[in-house]
């Protein structure tokens, strides 16, 4: 089996990150999603991935490279722009051939990760084996109606009118029997090819296709409020481990992790905080639900339920929550004027400020 993993789209929904890198590469507990997802397909024993890329496939590349570092082997597969998840089947076909494939996006987060699906694929190797979660609003999702066995009655892509609560999560399995479907349907509304159409089709082909119910934590990582989300979530799972310098005046409280290089002075952190490598915390309070990322500062600063990307600093702020900081942002006092606030902030950037 092989794996195909979508790592394109524009990520509007995450600016201002998303004008500087990917939305597959914001960290959740200091790694990012991408390397969550092809951890979990490593997992599998799947060792051949395509990664479907657009335009940041040099980022991708840099922090992924041929995926040596999780024992698997990454083919790129550039797509000029976001055409539809079976566009990128189509696109991958060369690369896919006739081998069974999991296609996963590449910005969903699967914690549990998705072994018992893939059991259940490998078990009876049905046309496609999609992935379902119970969801309170369905109609942002491809919706499935399935009977008491799992079987797949009709699959519809954001219906208005979900007939069901099982949405499609974002992992799908399939047989080389979906590349028939992928070529006979037609774009959509939204001008893109859909998987959910041509898993349908299928369905309307007579062609086996079941639904695996996954009951674990499911987080699409779209939004800054989902990342912060999916944040808290695995650093929640955290084995607590020091490797760098923590001096006697500091205290650390539960789930700590302090990477090789980082060093805690006169700080108190309550886990769950993982601290990367090579950051210097001051003075400070950190935690919970916290990471900073790599060669960070922190100085004289009250932190929590946050995420602070690698190089950023922040000094003298006694209350921060609920942030997320880009790459060497830095978040501190003024040099020059002690008077007023001032602000250097990008295109779609949100400053929140307690009245
Ligand atoms: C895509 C699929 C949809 C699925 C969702 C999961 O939607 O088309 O069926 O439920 O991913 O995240 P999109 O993110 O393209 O709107």
């Amino acid at each position: 089996m092989k794996a195909l993993v979508l790592s394109g789209g524009t990520g509007t929904r995450l600016r201002p990150f998303s004008y500087s890198m990917p939305k597959q590469l914001i960290p959740v507990a200091n790694k990012p999603v991408l390397e969550h997802v092809l951890r979990n397909i490593a997992e599998l024993g799947v060792t051949e991935i395509g990664v479907i890329v657009g335009d940041w496939l040099t980022e991708i590349d840099r922090v992924v490279g041929d995926g040596s570092r999780f024992g698997v082997r990454i083919t790129y597969i550039q797509q000029d722009k976001p055409r539809g998840l079976a566009h990128c089947v189509a696109l991958a076909r060369p690369f896919l051939g006739d081998d069974d494939f999991v296609m996963y996006l590449g910005d969903n987060m699967l914690p549990e990760g998705i072994g018992a699906v893939a059991e259940d694929f490998r078990a009876a190797r049905p046309a496609a084996q999609v992935v379902v979660h119970k969801v309170p609003d369905p109609r942002a999702f491809g919706v499935a109606e399935t009977a008491a066995d799992g079987t797949v009655l009709r699959l519809v892509e954001k219906p208005a009118h979900p007939r069901s609560d099982l949405a499609l999560i974002g992992v799908y399995f399939f047989t080389p029997a979906v590349h028939e479907a992928v070529a006979a349907i037609a774009p959509s509304a939204r001008g893109e090819l859909e998987i959910t159409d041509a898993i349908q089709w299928l369905v309307e082909h007579g062609a086996p296709v079941r639904a695996s119910e996954y009951t674990g934590y499911w987080k699409d990582t779209g939004r800054t409020e989902d990342v912060l989300e999916c944040n808290r979530k695995l650093l929640g799972d955290l084995a607590p481990r020091v490797a760098g310098e923590v001096d006697e005046a500091s205290e650390l409280i539960g789930q700590v992790v302090v990477e090789a290089g980082a060093r805690v002075v006169r700080s108190r952190i309550e886990g769950p905080v993982v601290i990367g490598a090579d950051t210097v915390v001051e003075d400070s309070d950190v935690g919970p639900y916290t990471s900073l990322g790599r060669g960070c500062l922190l100085r004289a600063t009250r932190l929590s339920d946050s995420i602070v990307m690698d190089g950023a600093s922040i000094s003298g702020i006694p209350g921060l929550h609920g942030s997320l900081i880009g790459r060497s942002a830095v978040v501190g006092p003024s040099e020059h004027v002690a008077s007023h606030h001032r602000l250097v902030v990008g295109d779609h950037t949100r400053v929140e400020v307690a009245a």
